[in-house]
């Protein structure tokens, strides 16, 4: 049996009430019954408003970071317990923009990661390659270091976790890794997985990183791509809701 797909949008920093709600009734419109899960993370401040219109529906919904710590004197942070208040099923953690802007390192994530389960949230841990890593070969390396931190943390919860290979040179940039590229990396992660964990196939690993309407299918079609995490394109709900009809 294959495990059922995941495609996660990532709002990132953009959205307002009048526009969220316009995405998600449209998104609402289209959907259907997917055949795949299917979820956005918002911002923290709109998760009431996301929750308001999604609960009951086949949209599930997270965030896009979260606090490694419980609760206390952590000013601006957002902890899991909070997000759990409202709905979130998922959280994304070490996305590459938290690790290049705001220092996040491989601890930290884990850190997160090992939070979010304990709350009852499934952490889309990121890992991925910047151009240079790549250009030296050191893709590889890279994000089996990423996921090692992340697997030493959560041990036996390991099959909960969601992964999201994103290669850095791709984000935002309309350079998508090939089919080819993408499934190299994947499998890679597979296999670390199956060293920690008997049930490496209930692990998603999601591809992120300029999926599109029309690169989705193929990305999609590869033994090990298990879903996607998607940026720009999450915002345009046909697009997105190419994504989710891709994806079975
Ligand atoms: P993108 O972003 O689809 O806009 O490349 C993906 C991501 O950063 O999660």
């Amino acid at each position: 049996m294959t495990i059922k797909k995941l495609i996660a949008g990532n709002w990132k920093m953009n959205g307002g009430l009048a526009a969220n709600e316009a995405l998600l009734r449209a998104l609402l419109t289209g959907v259907g019954q997917p055949s795949a899960d299917v979820a956005v993370c918002a911002p923290a401040p709109y998760l009431a408003q996301v929750q308001g219109l999604l609960a009951g529906s086949p949209i599930d919904w997270g965030a896009q970071d979260m606090s490694a710590h419980e609760q206390g004197a952590y000013t601006g942070e957002v902890s899991a317990a909070m997000l759990k208040d409202f709905g979130c099923r998922y959280a994304i953690v070490g996305h590459s923009e938290r690790r290049q802007y705001h220092g996040e390192t491989d601890a930290l994530v884990a850190a997160k990661a090992q939070r979010a389960l304990a709350a009852g949230i499934t952490p889309i841990v990121c890992v991925g390659e910047t151009l240079v890593e790549r250009e030296a070969e050191q893709t590889e390396a890279v994000v089996k270091r990423q996921l090692a931190a992340v697997i030493h943390a959560v041990a036996h919860c390991t099959s909960e976790i969601v992964v999201a290979y994103e290669p850095v040179w791709a984000i935002g940039t309309g350079k998508t890794a090939t089919p080819e590229q993408a499934q190299q990396v994947h499998a890679v992660l597979r296999a670390q997985l199956a060293a920690a964990t008997s049930h490496p196939e209930r692990v998603r690993i999601l591809y992120g990183g300029s999926m599109n309407a029309a690169n989705a299918a193929s990305l999609l079609a590869q033994p090990d791509i298990d879903g996607g995490l998607i940026g720009g394109a999450s915002l345009k709900a046909p697009d997105f809701l190419q994504i989710v009809a891709a994806a079975h």
